[in-house]
């Protein structure tokens, strides 16, 4: 039995994960912890470092230079890689088209993890991915599998680069992206994304921010010592 308490948000790409678990996180007062930023992170590094994932040691040399570490501000997770805050280009197209396969490597996901085991200790969390429910925490007091409708959810992120300023990409590259991530990702070996049999299914295709929260801290209230 853990002394902390512990919520697993997974779910396919662009669901809103992370606006769930930053607002969630925010609520109780827990500590947000992005885990797809880590495998972002270093899918960058291997990019710069033309990093070979077919070369198992190229792959296992590179992760010994890696050092991930989190920063937040008002609940928006800020992450460094060795020392450089990355947060914004992790997000690009160039990280985005290659994450799913870095991130498939078993020596990756070994070591991310083993780094998310740790972070999950002793405090109370709220962490979004893809088999947090299902490897990282099965035993996650609450653990949520979120999905929507594909077009929407290509329309929201769609949105979020245009605002960001990334105006050379289509809709229906974003739309591509998702789609092609959501295959790789549920069809890999290692730890493939798949609800947890005692994962609560979110749909929040037609809900707002606040009814996916409301709807997530109902579930999470029973676990807390205190009502807030
Ligand atoms: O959550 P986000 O979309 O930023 O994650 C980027 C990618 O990282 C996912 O498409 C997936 O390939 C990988 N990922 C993973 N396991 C996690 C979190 C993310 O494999 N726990």
């Amino acid at each position: 039995m853990r002394n902390n308490v512990v919520i697993a948000i997974d779910g396919y790409s662009s669901c809103g994960k992370s606006t769930l678990a930053k607002a969630l996180a925010k609520k109780l007062g827990f500590i947000y912890i992005d885990s797809g930023a880590m495998y972002r992170a270093v899918t960058l590094f291997f990019i710069r470092n033309k990093v070979n994932i077919n070369n198992d040691a190229e792959v296992a040399e590179a992760l010994k230079q890696i050092d991930l570490n989190f920063h937040s501000r008002d609940y928006e997770s800020h992450i460094l890689l060795n020392g450089e805050e990355v947060s914004e280009e992790i997000r690009q197209m160039p990280v985005s088209e290659n994450v799913s396969a870095v991130s498939a490597h078993k020596l990756v996901r070994h070591d991310m993890v083993c780094q998310q085991h740790r972070m999950g200790q002793e405090k109370n969390i709220v962490m979004d991915g893809r088999d947090i429910g299902t490897a990282v925490f099965n035993d996650a007091q609450v653990k949520f599998f979120m999905t929507a409708d594909p077009k929407i959810r290509a329309e929201r992120r769609f949105k979020e680069l245009q605002a960001k300023g990334d105006k050379n990409i289509t809709l229906e590259e974003v739309f591509e992206n998702l789609a092609h991530r959501d295959y790789a990702d549920t069809t890999r070996q290692e730890s493939p994304l798949t609800r947890a049999s005692d994962a609560i299914i979110l749909d929040n295709t037609n809900l707002s921010q606040e009814e996916q929260l409301d709807f997530a801290y109902n579930h999470v209230k029973p676990f807390l010592t205190r009502e807030i």
